[in-house]
């Protein structure tokens, strides 16, 4: 059987499953393109200059590394003519974007983390780009930050493409979870795995254990109990990897199970967690539960969650769906 490119399968996704408008098709396959072009900047690495930082901070007070403002320009760039957005929002930006008026307006908005896993960059470890795709909301003319502020649920398409040994784009349209493979030959992604589905157990957790001193109950306890292995309450032993780039570490997850932790944590209290909700957590949250895992926040379903600002933080548990369910259930008993 012939190879099943990214361009094929909403192609059929379209027209013979009907999940997807043909406007929705065309969004997905710019940001597949810019993706392509993210991952050759990644691999060029110090011979295109392109390492290191800026001299620059985004809105979270973060300092930006090259890449980040690269990527952030290459997704902007590649999707602002071609009709199908009304505007974007990223991680790199202040405030939304709008489609420049002499381009046609779509109805689509379009969230991203254009490269997340910024510590790795200069180190050469796996890092990524997360997307979330909404509807704009009928009705209205024009295009406000409130129009982005819709909770996970509501999303139309998300997913990531993770630059590491291989680039591996990863997408749900609400149809399960397909990764597709950059084929460099070629410069089409290639269908590469179908139907993916996360265990729903596992002996792997991915949290980062610096922090343990300033968890809260509920963490230290599922983490405590994991410690303790075989001869602890679990009654097995567990695995820990931690690769900071959360691209990668749910990528691992969705492809042999475990769970990943970034929890509200007492170092900066009045801040929900550390990462970002609409453009982090929500595409991801999808992708898990699309894979058959679970995502909350340690109370609520994370895709239940309603924004209140582009850039808000959320507290993210999300895998395998026992493992998630067991820290939510600790959080409940407190
Ligand atoms: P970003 O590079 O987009 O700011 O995101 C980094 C995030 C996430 O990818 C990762 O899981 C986490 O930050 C790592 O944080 P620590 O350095 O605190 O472990
Ligand atoms: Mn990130
Ligand atoms: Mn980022």
């Amino acid at each position: 059987m012939s190879k099943i490119s990214l361009s094929r399968y909403l192609v059929e996704q379209q027209r013979e499953k009907g999940h997807i408008p043909a406007d929705l098709r065309l969004l997905l396959e710019v940001v597949a393109r810019a993706c392509k072009s993210i991952s050759h900047a990644v691999n060029k690495g110090a011979l295109g200059g392109v390492l290191g930082s800026a001299d620059s901070e985004n809105v979270q007070g973060e300092v930006q590394k090259k890449l980040d403002i690269i990527a952030n320009e290459v997704l902007l760039e590649a999707n602002e003519w071609g009709g199908h957005l009304a505007a974007m929002a990223s991680e790199e930006m202040d405030s939304i974007y709008l489609v420049p008026n002499r381009y046609p307006q779509g109805e689509y908005l379009l969230l991203f983390d254009p490269l997340d896993g910024s510590s790795n960059i200069d180190v050469n470890v796996s890092i990524g780009t997360i997307f979330s795709v909404l509807k704009k909301p009928e009705g209205n003319q024009g295009v406000t930050e409130q129009d982005f502020l819709q909770a996970g649920k509501q999303q139309v398409a998300a997913g990531y493409c993770v630059y590491g040994p291989q680039t591996t784009l990863v997408l749900t349209v609400g149809d399960g979870v397909v990764m597709f493979t950059l084929d460099r030959e070629q410069g089409s992604f290639v269908l590469t795995h179908e139907n993916v589905q996360i265990p729903a157990d596992t002996q792997e957790f991915a949290i980062n254990m610096s922090n343990m001193r300033h968890w809260d109950e509920p963490v230290s306890r599922y983490i405590g109990e994991c410690l303790q292995g075989k001869e602890g309450p679990r009654g097995k032993d567990f695995n820990m990897r931690w690769i900071a780039s959360m691209v990668a570490d749910v990528h691992r997850i969705l492809t042999r199970g475990g769970v990943f932790m970034y929890p509200w944590d007492k170092r900066e209290p009045h801040k929900a967690g550390k990462l970002r909700l609409m453009y982090e957590a929500n595409p991801m949250s999808w992708l898990v539960e699309q894979a058959g895992g679970a995502a909350t926040n340690g109370k609520t379903r994370i895709l239940d969650l309603q924004p209140s600002q582009l850039h808000e933080r959320v507290s993210v548990m999300l895998g395998s769906k026992n493992e998630v369910e067991r820290v939510t259930g600790y959080h409940a008993k407190v």
